[in-house]
């Protein structure tokens, strides 16, 4: 099941958190894995972790907001391993730290926007021109924050503009008859380095991570945050054939968080 063998995927993102822990589910399935990550040193580290353990895979610097890095990207993923049929749009930053609604700038709003929707934009439609022929499935990481407020506006508007990218995709794809899915997933909070350093940036300079965690952990109906392996096996489902006729949808994995 999830089976994904004889597949080339690229993962954005992947030296760290969901990304890691998805390049490496991904190979155990079967696929080629390209990690990139615009922290070079990490995307190795998840590559060597992947062939280490009998996968194969390999790392690119990428820095998902240039048009010209997913260009090169592209090119030597399809010059190593001649297709492409799954792309993960993983990468992606909280916006922390930056100013708050009312002291924001234009210039911090469109950090978080290209980071997280730019980014997704140029790589599906990457994706789209390489997989037209062949077929593929992406699926954009989007966030609980894509369905319902609670983050910063500029992450709120970012991962809600990546669920309507994907269904608008996924219908385009349709119409042209592209045999190309596009679904979005939806994470509740997983403790990764992303959620960790939240708290750097709380305006109460007494909250702990543990404190944090605790309050992060209250908002979970199932009793627990998520883990980087609880979001990599939905982002396998749908990047595998066992979901094929699964396209323009949202897979909410959460513990019950927009349940209440
Ligand atoms: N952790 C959570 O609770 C949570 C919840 C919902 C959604 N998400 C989403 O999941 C995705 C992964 O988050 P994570 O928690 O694993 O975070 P993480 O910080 O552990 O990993 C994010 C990775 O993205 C990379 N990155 C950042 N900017 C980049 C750029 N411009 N180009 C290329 N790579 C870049 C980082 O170097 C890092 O390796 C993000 O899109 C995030 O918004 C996370």
């Amino acid at each position: 099941m999830n089976r994904v063998d004889n597949k080339v995927a690229i993962i954005t993102g992947g030296g760290s958190g969901i990304g890691a822990r998805t390049s490496q589910l991904m190979a155990e399935a079967g696929a080629t894995v390209v990690v990139t990550d615009i922290n070079f040193e990490s995307a190795e580290s998840t590559s060597q972790s992947i062939i280490a353990a009998g996968g194969k895979a390999m790392a690119l610097r990428h820095d998902v907001t240039m048009n010209d890095d997913w260009e090169s990207v592209i090119e030597e993923t399809m010059l190593a391993y001649h297709h492409l049929d799954i792309l993960v749009n993983n990468a992606g930053i909280s916006g922390a730290g930056l100013p708050p609604l009312e002291e924001a700038t234009l210039e911090s709003w469109q950090t978080v926007m290209s980071i997280n929707l730019d980014s997704v934009f140029l790589g599906t439609q990457k994706a789209v021109l390489c997989m037209k022929e062949s077929g593929g499935s992406i699926v954009n990481i989007s966030s609980i924050m894509g369905l319902v407020g609670g983050a910063g506006p500029a992450y709120n508007a970012s991962k809600g503009g990546v669920r309507l990218l994907s269904k608008s995709v996924a219908v385009k794809c349709g119409e042209m008859g592209y045999p190309i899915r596009v679904n979005s997933v939806h994470p509740g909070y997983v403790w990764t380095p992303l959620v960790r350093n939240i708290v750097e940036h709380m305006e109460d300079d007494n909250i702990t991570e543990e404190g944090l965690r605790e309050m992060l952990t209250e908002k979970h109906p199932i009793g627990r945050l998520g883990t980087p392996d609880d979001i990599a096996r939905g982002i396998l489902f749908l990047a595998s054939d066992d979901s094929s006729f699964i396209t323009g949808s949202e897979l909410v994995i959460d513990g019950g968080y927009t349940a209440i």
